[in-house]
This record gives C-alpha cells, structure tokens and sequence, in this order.
C-alpha cells in the first residue's frame, strides 16, 4: 500500500491510500499489543524486546493519528506518510530479525499456533471480512506447523 501511495498521482487517491494504511497499521497495532506482545512478554520475559517495540507502535500510532486527524491538506501530509513507512519498515526489521521478536518467540515455548489464531479472531472482529484484502483463511497457521503464526505475523505489514 505504501508503494501504491507514492505512485499514486490523485490527491483523491493518496487520500484513500493512506486512511486505509492507517486503519491497517491501527489494527495491526492494536492486536499486537493486545495479544501477541503480552505473550511474548510472558514466554521470554524479554523486557528490552519488549519494550522498544512498544515504544516503536507508539511513535507510529503518533504519526497515524496526526495523518488521521490533519488529512491530505496539511502540507506535511505526504512527509508523515513517508516517514511513517520508515518507521514501519524499521519496526518490521527489527521484529523478523535473528534475535528480533518473532525470532524468540519461535524459540520459547510460547503457542504461536494459538497466539496466531487469536491475532487472526481479533482483527477479523476489528476489521470485519470486508476489511482484509489478502484473505485471513489463507494465513491461518497450518495444522501442528507453528511457525505458521510467524508468517502471518510477518506479512501484515505488506
Ligand atoms: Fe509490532
């Protein structure tokens, strides 16, 4: 989406473009920090992990409200877009990284399985089947595959 954003020509169409990263980015936030951090949180107990990611989705949801709020008009508008998807494209790097979030998760004993499975009823509820584009079925985590849940946590973000 991000991509479509900077091709994209029509104020009209950046507009519509960026309510729909930030809606996506919102929920994406919101079931994060409702699910999947508290648990990554209790299975590590990797407090710095932890932590500067959170800090990560509040610098974003900071940018999304002011993106929100502002709309195209503001002059700053396509420059808070451009650095919120910096910021995006750090924040994922750092999750799917060796050593980075997702990375400990799948080596704790925490159910990715589960903890996926609530992350996909939680934005359904959220979003509503309307919402997702790519299809949640499809990203369901196979049967006993439990790294199933690290791709679906690794490709909301595209
Ligand atoms: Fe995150």
């Amino acid at each position: 989406m991000f991509s479509e954003f900077e091709s994209a020509r029509s104020q009209d169409r950046k507009s519509e473009l960026a309510a729909r990263i930030c809606l996506a980015l919102r929920t994406h936030t919101a079931i994060e920090e409702a699910i999947f951090y508290p648990a990554f949180l209790e299975a590590t107990g990797d407090t710095e992990i932890h932590h500067e990611a959170e800090i990560e989705h509040e610098g974003a949801k900071r940018l999304i409200g002011e993106i929100e709020r502002n709309g195209p008009s503001d002059d700053h508008f396509e420059a808070r877009v451009t650095v919120l998807q910096e910021m995006i494209r750090h924040h994922v790097k750092e999750e799917e990284q060796r050593g980075g979030m997702f990375n400990k998760a799948q080596s704790s004993d925490m159910d990715l399985r589960a903890v996926g499975r609530q992350l996909i009823e939680r934005k359904l509820e959220l979003m509503g089947e309307g919402g997702d584009e790519g299809g949640m079925q499809n990203r369901i985590p196979p049967q006993g595959r439990s790294r199933g849940a690290g791709r679906e946590m690794r490709t909301r973000y595209s």
